[in-house]
């Protein structure tokens, strides 16, 4: 038997925190609110934070944008108070990971006011700057983020290449001396003992160096209709091959494993942290133990309907394609995405599906990562007001379907759902002005969700059985308690079932197996389940009583029932 490690057996919530908490009632999150709300983190039962950007940065791209990889950005807080932080998490049993970007800095970052300052600067080399041809851009490559991939510097008369935005010139990381910084800049926090990294759009780290034009047929226009809903979330798998296909030469280039394989050096000088890359790409497990530790499995999110089949087929692939040794790891939403209480929500039974799709989280194997503000429901919520964008594509979007021809009400209906503002407003605490997260009167950075008035806030929800919140936990200690959600096997069970979606557990010890049956329909089932055993224990469900035996020849499964049972040897 192997023994797990944490980042194996642990339940991730990402902190995105400019929205978590706002301790100093600026409107604005910040370490002091998320150290006030740890308890709430613990209470919850959650094993590990990832904390989105902390750092230093003009906000561009809403901290994605870092001009120093070694300070905490002022606005939420110092170092003392990072270091406060860190350690109330471990003294609470919770580890911390931070998001490593190293594709890109801001462009107000030291190293790139240096390496703009003059072609013969020392730091010049750091990035990446070419001759324009023919009066215009090095070639035809665009950023997704809009427009052209190149930025014209009149002061040295050479572009830059940035892949998101213009702010955001990209690292040459063909450049030893980029490396060397950027893992001292990791170590730095690993010496302050965080527990990992989440790495930022690692796809995109190297270019061809041949630079060669794209040849897709695409015009500014077609780039719109790519932009779907932000980057890890895209359904379309057409949208999806022609995305790939104008951005062949700028994504997934050479290099990129060999570089990650680095990085697990560095990280493996520390005991026990992890690395979990933000791309689905298998290819990033290396062989099992020597690229990251764990990849997003973001394709089963990247539907607008959880269906048995389409989890089943997922898992048939995504288990399937993993090296031995390597663990997977699943999502459904985060900062870049819909919130998967609104993706998922049919408008009848949004409450209950909200539910499934925790659950599925919660017992599939391998390690979740939940989004803050999914355990009490926080939906999408569009902007009705242009000026209170803060997603630089999502202005660009609106701009440019303006340009089109397009009224600029259809085009603000548009551009606020692709906008991932939609869920990155302020967390919802309690139902008081601003939700509980800024003192009344205040202005949020980003309008609060007002449906907070609606029970979708923590303080409604905590001490009500029957909310959201308390499923969550629930959910949350059961996984906790039981060896087969943690550290199970995992065996799909009736597999051409259209309403519901049903598999096994089985410790790694053997010693227990659990049968979870999800009905994602509104219709009754009495179930039938060729095992060896002919009864289950209730363990936990929205319906059966806890603890009570069933029979698997006929199990009753209600309407959107989750059902996890213990087999009955
Ligand atoms: C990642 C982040 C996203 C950011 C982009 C550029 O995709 O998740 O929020 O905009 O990288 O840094």
């Amino acid at each position: 038997m192997t023994q797990l490690k944490w980042w194996q057996t642990a339940v991730f919530y990402q902190i995105y925190p400019r929205s978590f908490a706002d301790g100093n009632g600026d409107g604005i999150g910040d370490f002091m609110g998320m150290i006030d709300r740890l308890d709430y983190l613990a209470d919850l039962g959650v094993d590990a934070l990832w904390l989105s950007p902390h750092f230093p940065s003009p906000q561009f791209d809403v901290g994605y944008d870092i001009s120093d990889y070694v300070d905490v950005a002022p606005e939420y807080g110092t170092l003392d108070d990072f270091k406060r932080f860190l350690d109330g998490a471990h003294e609470r049993g919770m580890r911390v990971i931070l998001d490593l970007v190293m594709n890109h800095t801001s462009h107000l970052h030291q190293w790139f006011i240096e390496s703009r300052s003059s072609r013969d600067n020392s730091k010049r080399d750091w990035y990446v700057w070419r001759d324009g041809k023919d009066g215009g851009p090095p070639n035809n490559w665009y950023s997704p983020f809009g427009g052209s991939a190149w930025e014209y510097d009149e002061q040295t008369d050479q572009y830059y290449y940035h892949f998101f935005l213009k702010e955001q010139p990209d690292l040459n990381w063909r450049n030893p001396e980029v490396k060397n910084a950027m893992w001292d800049a990791a170590r730095f926090w690993l010496d302050l003992g965080v527990d990992g990294y989440r790495l930022d759009a690692i796809g995109t780290i190297f270019e061809n160096p041949a630079m060669p034009d794209q040849r897709s047929s695409m015009t500014q226009e077609d780039l719109r209709s790519t932009f779907n809903r932000g980057f890890p979330d895209r359904p379309d798998k057409k949208l999806i091959e022609l995305w790939k296909f104008i951005y062949k030469e700028q994504v997934e280039q050479d290099g990129v494993h060999q570089l990650m394989q680095e990085l697990r050096t560095v990280i493996d000088e520390y005991p026990d942290r992890v690395l979990v890359g933000e791309n689905d790409d298998i290819s990033y497990y290396g062989n099992g133990m020597n690229e990251l530790h764990l990849a997003f499995n973001f394709p089963l999110m990247r539907t607008n309907r959880l269906t048995p089949d389409w989890i089943h087929a997922n898992q048939k692939e995504r288990l399937s394609a993993l090296p031995p040794d390597a663990w997977p790891c699943n999502t459904l939403n985060n900062h870049d995405s819909t919130r998967v209480f609104t993706r998922f929500q049919d408008g009848q039974h949004d409450d209950a599906l909200a539910r499934i799709s925790a659950a599925l989280m919660l017992t599939l194997r391998g390690t979740p990562f939940l989004y803050n503000g999914e355990e009490i429901g926080m939906s999408d919520y569009y902007l009705t007001d242009i000026t209170l964008f803060r997603d630089p594509p999502a202005v660009w979007f609106y701009n440019g379907l303006v340009a089109d021809g397009m009224t600029p009400e259809k085009a603000l209906e548009l551009a606020a759902i692709y906008n991932r503002d939609r869920c990155r407003t302020p967390m919802q605490w309690s139902n008081t002005a601003n939700a509980g997260f800024s003192p009344q009167g205040v202005q949020t950075w980003l309008p609060v969700n007002p449906n907070y008035g609606q029970g979708i806030n923590v303080d409604d929800q905590q001490y009500n059985p029957e909310s959201l919140l308390s499923f969550y936990k629930g959910l949350l200690r059961l996984r906790r308690q039981t060896p087969a959600l943690k550290d199970g096997d995992y065996t799909p069970l009736h597999e051409t079932a259209d309403d519901y979606f049903a598999f096994l557990r089985r410790s790694q010890d053997g010693a227990q197996t659990c049968l979870v049956v999800l009905n994602l329909s509104d219709k009754e089932h009495s179930l039938k389940f060729d095992l060896p055993a002919g009864e289950a224990r209730c363990l936990f469900s929205n319906h059966t009583l806890e603890d009570e035996t069933v029979s698997l020849e006929a199990l009753n499964i209600a309407p959107f029932e989750i059902f996890i049972g213990e087999i009955i040897p």
